[in-house]
């Protein structure tokens, strides 16, 4: 899988699937399973860490994770593309910090760097991409900036809100992200969005189905959530016999476009 693939994919009409994934064998079912993409996110640190948000994690964290995820894929020869998140702090103090932490990353078997939020994000994008590292941004609920927003909450929803996002996510396709994760915002800006990003894929969760592709946090769509799971969430595997079965099911249910439902899972 490359960034060509996932163009055909998108030129097709095909969603593009996507999921967290933190360990080797979750990685290599999960590619077995036929998932595209994987997301090494720093969602890790409430899944597998216990932290309460994902400030806490670190760069150290994030390569750790990386690798073991790039070795199950190895083991495996899968064939998803891999994702890592840049975490908090890691990209906020100049261009050249990003650089250096995002090479960690590719380096610990990364295929692809995430960083969040936009306007002063585009040259950190910009700088990146010159230099050969593909970038995924994500805009709408950020949750490393999760207290400056005051919480987990939809984005984008007012004029101005709107505005702001769809201008920021028009800089970000313009200094060469790929890809584009928008968490919990609106059905219709996400698809709005996607109509007028050809060069920049976008991901939703919690973002209706009017994106280019889908992702979720693995333990979220497995039911494996000490909490309440989110609205957009779906438990693929209270259906299934197991976890590669919910997986094969969710992926399923993206491409046919069955989940998400925007009855339920939408805003
Ligand atoms: O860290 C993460 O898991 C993420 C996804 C929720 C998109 O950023």
């Amino acid at each position: 899988m490359g960034l060509p693939r996932l163009a055909q994919l998108r030129a097709a009409g095909e969603k593009i699937t996507m999921l967290t994934a933190y360990d080797a064998t979750f990685a290599a079912v999960a590619d077995a399973a036929g998932v595209e993409c994987l997301l090494v996110g720093d969602s890790l640190g409430m899944v597998c860490q216990g932290l309460p948000s994902t400030v806490g994690v670190t760069l150290d964290a994030m390569a750790y994770h990386t690798e073991c995820v790039s070795r199950g894929l190895h083991r495996v020869q899968g064939t998803a593309w891999l994702i890592a998140d840049l975490p908090f702090g890691c990209y906020h103090e100049s261009k050249e910090q990003a650089l250096r932490s995002a090479a960690r990353l590719m380096q610990a078997g990364a295929h692809m760097v995430k960083l969040e939020g936009g306007g002063w994000t585009a040259p950190v994008v910009e700088f990146l991409v010159q230099r050969g590292i593909p970038v995924c941004a994500h805009l709408g609920l950020t949750p490393q900036t999760v207290h400056a927003l005051g919480g987990y909450r939809v984005q984008g929803r007012d004029e101005e809100a709107a505005a702001t996002l769809r201008r920021h996510a028009h800089e970000l396709q313009d200094a060469g992200a790929a890809m584009l994760v928008l968490e919990m915002v609106p059905a219709r800006l996400s698809a709005e969005l996607t109509a007028e990003l050809p060069h920049c894929h976008t991901i939703g969760i919690g973002a209706g189905q009017g994106t280019a592709g889908q992702v979720l946090v693995m333990h979220d769509m497995l039911g494996i959530n000490l909490g309440k799971n989110p609205k957009f969430v779906h438990n693929f595997m209270a259906d299934a016999g197991s976890v590669r079965g919910a997986i094969e099911a969710y992926v399923q249910a993206v491409k046919q476009g069955h989940f998400p439902d925007d009855a339920l899972h939408a805003w």
